[in-house]
């Protein structure tokens, strides 16, 4: 199974001509599974309520996940793709899942980080797992990295790849995310931006790059630069995520003790 990341540099508020470039990107791409960003297209440093509202979208609706589900058409692949979600008059840090059949589902993040707490309701969707075909994939958005809950609870759901849309801005994630993966014997595709954003006179945020793939093993498959747009696939065997022996007297998930462990 060929999976990979989109490592971009969108220009805030600029939706339609930040998709245009992703998908100017695609054409020579094989790849069953791409994740990109968090706020993909839309930039991520919001300064007012007034302007997430604006930027958000229904999702299936608006725009972005129709551009989404045309590009997945096309080009017979599944996209995970982050974006600010309108639903009613509350917005949640989305991310949505479509494929080559059309529109899969949306996870809503649940650990909201920082300014975002100002204006995106924490999620609520909880955590879900997609059956893409070849593989069970999972989706978290961010800082739930923070929160080894978030992937732990994919995991046990029966994800094999852990998507991991993000906009990283402090540095530890990359170097985490080996941990994560190793813990819970998944892969992990953290795609993440680069770039800098001053806004409204806020302290500017510096995205750190660093998209990356890893194994079950704790392998870093790829790891992109910190500084510049990337777009890289690698071939996985996903059975190596549901092995989850560790030895023959260990298996990873059955041998769980959540009687012991606080909630
Ligand atoms: C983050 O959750 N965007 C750091």
């Amino acid at each position: 199974m060929n999976v990979g990341y989109c490592q971009t540099h969108p220009e805030f508020g600029e939706v339609q001509r930040n998709i245009e470039q992703v998908a100017s990107r695609l054409d020579s791409v094989d790849c069953d599974l791409l994740v990109l960003p968090e706020f993909a297209f839309s930039g991520y440093q919001f300064i007012s309520q007034e302007e997430v509202f604006e930027l958000s979208e229904r999702v299936p609706d608006g725009p972005t996940t129709q551009a989404c589900m045309e590009l997945a058409r096309r080009h017979r692949m599944h996209l995970v793709v982050g974006l600010p979600e309108k639903a009613g008059q509350h917005c949640y840090n989305s991310a949505i899942v479509v494929g080559p059949s059309g529109f899969l589902g949306c996870y809503r993040k649940t650990h909201v980080f920082c300014e975002e707490t100002l204006f995106f309701r924490p999620g609520d969707s909880g955590f879900q797992v997609w059956d893409i075909g070849p593989a069970r994939i999972g989706v978290m958005i961010c800082f739930d990295w923070y929160y080894p809950e978030a992937a732990r609870t994919l995991a046990v759901q029966g994800a094999d790849i852990v998507c991991h849309p993000s906009n990283l801005v402090l540095p530890h994630c990359p170097d985490a995310m080996v941990t994560r993966c190793l813990e819970n014997r998944i892969f992990s595709i953290t795609a993440n931006r680069i770039g800098r954003e001053a806004r409204g006179g806020k302290s500017p945020l510096t995205f750190i790059g660093k998209s990356e793939i890893v194994s079950p093993k704790g392998h870093i498959l790829s790891r992109a630069s910190a500084d510049a747009p990337e777009l890289t696939v690698v071939d996985i065997d996903v059975e190596e995520a549901r092995n989850k022996s560790i030895n023959p007297y260990n298996d990873l998930l059955k041998d769980r003790r959540p009687g012991y462990y606080a909630s």
